[in-house]
């Protein structure tokens, strides 16, 4: 697809954001997702928000990411890039806009020092899993996590 526009979300995305959000994980309240697109500092190095949109405007996906400091299953330095999430409308899927998103998200990484960038995927979401294999990212690990209640 050509004309993807990718830029760093503003305050004039937010609604787009926040619809776009919740169509990724429609588990969180909408208030949440409110609450983190507001606590959002655009001039911050981390966390950032990328909005894909075409030529007329319309906002066509959004890719998070993050440096996390903490260890990143996998990897071998810190703080290593993290793809906190990423989201391309249905209608357009197939043409290159998660591509550009990811990329833009490389170029932010390697312009912060980083030397490795990492991802994670549900176990079930085979097309994640084709798309980071597609756009030159390796499986490191498989996990399962758990929780349990302590009573205080
Ligand atoms: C996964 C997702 C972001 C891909 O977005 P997209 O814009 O369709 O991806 P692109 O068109 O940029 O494709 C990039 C590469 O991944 C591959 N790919 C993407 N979706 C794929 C699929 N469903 N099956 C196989 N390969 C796929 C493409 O073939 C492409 O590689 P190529 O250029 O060598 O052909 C999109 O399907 C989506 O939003 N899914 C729902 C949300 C989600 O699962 N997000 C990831 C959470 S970890």
């Amino acid at each position: 697809m050509t004309g993807i526009h990718i830029s760093p979300a503003r305050a004039t995305d937010h609604a787009d954001w926040l619809a776009m959000r919740v169509a990724l994980w429609p588990g969180g309240l909408d208030d949440e997702h409110g609450a983190d697109i507001e606590a959002y500092d655009e001039d911050a190095q981390s966390p950032i928000c990328l909005i894909a949109r075409n030529g007329a405007g319309v906002a066509l996906g959004f890719a998070e990411a993050a440096l996390r400091h903490d260890y990143v299953n996998g990897c071998k330095t810190s703080p290593v890039a993290f793809l906190e999430g990423i989201y391309v409308r249905p209608d357009t899927r197939g043409r290159g806009v998660a591509r550009k998103l990811v990329a833009a998200v490389e170029a932010w990484a390697a312009g912060l020092g980083c030397t490795e960038f990492a991802s994670d995927a549900a176990l079930d979401n085979v097309q994640s899993h084709a798309m980071h294999k597609a756009l030159g990212f390796t499986e490191t690990q498989r996990v399962v996590y758990f929780r349990k209640s302590v009573k205080a």
